[in-house]
């Protein structure tokens, strides 16, 4: 049991009192830092999204000695079954709470899975300037050195720290943390699964504070024209991905089931095989805006590279991996199909 004195010694350097703390709104989703093993050894085959909100927070007392918290269980899913639904969901509640002059920041807690995809999609459609963190978890709560306690503590800090405001949605994991656009989930199973590889972290959280080395250059939240305060639904986008032998199959069910974009996870610099790049010409003549993109996941895709895209009329996802590159494609075809246009905003996003 940690007494109040010990929280305040193992909390932020300087003691704070509760009247300059930040307040910090916890809005849980699910995912294994709400989940629960079998024994204290159970790190795999767990159940994920079980603990609630209050739970997670009463597990880490210091967080009362960084920031008055507050807990909000938005849904409670493990994150491979994320749906747009919640997605809308859970950015209209942050946007309306960040609206309140109360709230100072938002740490959502969030399975590790499509933790990436959550924290872009928000990037792109949060109307504040306030901090917004993502947090997660690989070991579940129940695990020796559990991972999420030390993890919520400091995307609490970095939520309710001023110098997170206006640095777009964050991802705090593992003492580091991550610019939404860039970082990806690298392992299937350790607690240094989050990673920007080329680009790298923006800073560490060390001594209970962010100490920042980079800062995001790309256009987000309030820098975008991403307005999902009056959607109930995203445009159909999917992903066909790239391989050896690879049929046009997937490419022609897309279009089938009514795509209204595709992405195609080319191998290397997105390059097309010759099977696939008359299904996606045929996508294209349906109308069908078409995402030329890798399956590489780092480096530029050069537009005009490895196939004429200004003759094909595809757009190329530049830096994006294939996931991020749908999720900016289904927003922007919530604005234009013009091609061009959506060109630009995969280079200014
Ligand atoms: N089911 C996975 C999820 O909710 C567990 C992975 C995790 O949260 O670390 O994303």
């Amino acid at each position: 049991m940690v007494t109040g004195a010990q929280a305040q010694s193992e909390g932020a350097g300087t003691v704070r009192s509760g009247a300059d703390l930040p307040h910090v709104m916890i809005l849980a989703t699910g995912g294994t830092i709400a989940g629960t093993g079998a024994t204290s050894t159970t790190t795999v085959g767990y159940t994920a999204a079980k603990v609630g909100v209050e739970q997670l927070i009463d597990a880490v007392p210091a967080l009362r000695t960084v920031a008055d918290v507050t807990g909000e269980q938005v849904f409670q899913v493990a994150s491979e079954n994320m749906t747009n639904t919640l997605w809308l969901k859970l950015a209209k509640r942050v946007n309306e709470l960040l609206a309140r002059r109360d709230v100072d920041g938002i740490v959502i807690t969030h399975g590790t899975d499509t933790l990436e995809e959550t924290a872009y999609f928000l990037d792109l459609v949060v109307k504040s300037n306030k901090p917004v963190v993502l947090v997660g978890a690989m070991r579940p709560s129940t695990a020796i050195s559990a991972d999420g306690p030390i993890n919520l503590y400091n995307a609490v800090i970095l939520a309710g720290s001023k110098a997170a405001a206006g640095k777009g949605v964050l991802v705090a994991m593992n003492d580091q943390f991550y610019a939404a656009r860039e970082v990806t989930k690298a392992n299937t199973s350790t607690v240094d699964t989050f990673r920007s590889s080329d680009l790298g972290a923006l800073g560490y959280m060390q001594d209970s504070r962010p100490h920042f080395y980079r800062v995001p250059i790309r256009l987000h939240t309030v820098d975008t024209p991403f307005d999902v305060s009056k959607l109930d639904a995203l445009p159909k986008v999917d992903i066909a991905y790239g391989y050896e032998n690879v049929g046009r199959t997937a490419v022609d069910a897309f279009v089938a089931s009514g795509d209204k974009g595709i992405v195609y996870a080319g191998v290397g610099d997105g390059s097309l095989h010759q099977d696939v790049k008359p299904a996606l010409v045929d996508a294209r003549k349906q109308n069908v805006v078409i995402v030329r993109g890798s399956r590489v996941g780092n480096g530029i895709v050069a537009r005009n590279g490895e196939a004429n895209d200004d003759q094909l009329d595809f757009v190329v996802s530049d830096t994006l991996n294939p996931q991020k590159a749908r999720i900016l494609l289904m927003l922007a075809l919530t604005r234009t199909s013009d091609t061009r246009e959506i060109q630009k905003m995969f280079q200014t996003y």
